[in-house]
């Protein structure tokens, strides 16, 4: 085991928000903890890139996999080597066209046009357009759409698909950010169920500062990791799929260790808030479908489901069974949140090298008062899967850098404690 104290822990801000992230610092010690310069890490639900980001620093290689568009754009850029000047000049280019843009924007404000779904504007050269989708008209004001469909040309007019990524994830973080600094009617986006609060005292300067502000904050956290990964001849790569689907096509025994927060039963609907960024960064591609994420499919046949589990966790399913009373849809979407996890558990055990390590960041649910122990399930499964050395240890969640739904589904009031569960692959 290395020793921790002769690292430096490199905190980054983060590119983008993201429900449930786990922190920088816990994935630095981990990764440190369990591997060795060079070592291929895995994080099969790679959110906001917080295994792929401090990978990078230590000099591990690393794959990171999600099902979500935007956590797989946030792992391509956080993948992405931008050199300083590279990023310099082109905050200046970006800026300059956003400047040019203002005069003909103001304009259009003053004669109050209304910017409306499907329309085509042509600004200084670039031919934006908002995409027609009625529910741009709902969530967006006018002033809103005509600076998104702006934003969204100029990312459009670079060649470079790096240079667009960049400027898209911007875009989205302008999004999807705490409100009031979000370009959209959308209090909550960033964690919760989002609603609509009208404004109405918008400015072409307020908006067009927020993605500046945006812009920045990626542009700082890609100089600090550029300027502080260890260079060398490491993978790094961000891929996009269902996680079961890309591991089983992975080589068999080339992972050094596995590092990912799984999702959490119930609890997060990630499609709900990204869907805004994706009406806009990709409006040809189908809506953003929950039923293929883990821990939000559709329960479908309940006796199967519960067949199973019974076969794999009997144990445990007289410990949740309370939940069938209360809540037979919500029973059976746990059978099946436990299948997917026992899935990727075995998917996940043939591509780690024998003797190597997987650690699992999770916690326990509550719906209606009943205690859901997914972490002991978890470590059960775990188990039956031949890992040993099982362990789990509670840390305690720092508020200020986790964001989590609260009141909702799934969980009861602000979670207090997350779980790091440790296993090794016996063979
Ligand atoms: C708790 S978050 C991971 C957070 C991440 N550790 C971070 O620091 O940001 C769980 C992630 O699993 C992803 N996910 C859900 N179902 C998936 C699936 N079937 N395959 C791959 N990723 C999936 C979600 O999109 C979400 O990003």
């Amino acid at each position: 085991m290395n020793d921790l104290t002769s690292y430096p822990r490199l905190h980054t801000r983060r590119i983008h928000a993201y429900a449930a992230s786990f922190g920088d610092d816990l994935a630095n010690d981990l990764i440190l903890a369990n591997t060795q310069e060079g070592d291929l890490c895995l994080d099969p639900f790679s959110g906001a890139a917080t295994t792929l980001i401090q990978a990078r620093l230590l000099g591990r290689s690393v794959i990171g996999i999600d099902i979500d568009p935007i956590a797989t754009l946030i792992g391509k850029v956080s993948t992405t080597t931008y050199y300083d000047d590279e990023i310099k000049d082109l905050y200046d280019s970006v800026s300059k066209k956003i400047n040019q843009t203002i005069p003909i924007m103001s304009e259009m404000i003053l004669s109050n046009y209304e910017c409306e779904a499907g329309c085509r504007i042509s600004i200084n050269g670039l031919s934006a357009s908002v995409p027609q989708n009625e529910k741009l008209q709902f969530w967006f004001a006018s002033l809103q759409r005509l600076i998104l469909a702006m934003l969204v040309a100029i990312s459009k007019s670079y060649d470079n698909p790096n240079h667009r990524n960049l400027i898209d994830l911007a875009i989205s973080s302008a999004i999807i950010h705490k409100w009031p600094a979000t370009i959209s009617q959308a209090r909550d986006i960033d964690h919760s169920r989002p609603h609509r609060v009208l404004r109405d005292n918008l400015t072409l300067t307020s908006q067009i500062g927020i993605f500046d502000n945006a812009l920045r904050c990626v542009m700082r956290t890609l100089n600090k990791i550029n300027r502080f990964a260890k260079k060398g001849d490491y993978i790094c790569k961000a891929i996009e799929g269902d996680a079961v689907e890309v591991v089983n096509q992975m080589e068999p025994n080339t992972v050094d260790y596995v590092l990912a927060s799984p999702p959490y039963f119930n609890a997060i609907d990630y499609p709900r808030a990204h869907k805004f960024s994706q009406w806009w960064l990709w409006p040809h591609r189908n809506q953003l479908a929950s039923e293929l994420y883990v821990g939000l499919r559709p329960h479908g046949k309940e006796d199967d489901y519960i067949e199973h589990c019974m076969s794999i966790i009997p144990r445990y399913m007289n410990e949740i069974a309370p939940l069938r009373t209360v809540s037979s849809p919500t029973h059976s979407a746990l059978c099946r949140y436990i299948m997917d996890i026992d899935a990727i558990i075995k998917s996940l055990s043939n591509v780690l090298k024998p003797r190597t390590r997987l650690t699992f960041v999770l916690a326990n649910n509550r719906i209606q008062d009943i205690r859901i122990p997914v972490v002991d399930i978890i470590c059960e499964l775990l188990r039956i899967n031949k890992f040993q050395a099982i362990t789990s240890k509670k840390r305690s969640i720092q508020h200020n850098r986790r964001r989590y739904p609260f009141g909702l589904r799934g969980f009861k009031g602000l979670m207090e404690s997350e779980y790091v569960i440790n296993a090794r692959k016996i063979t």
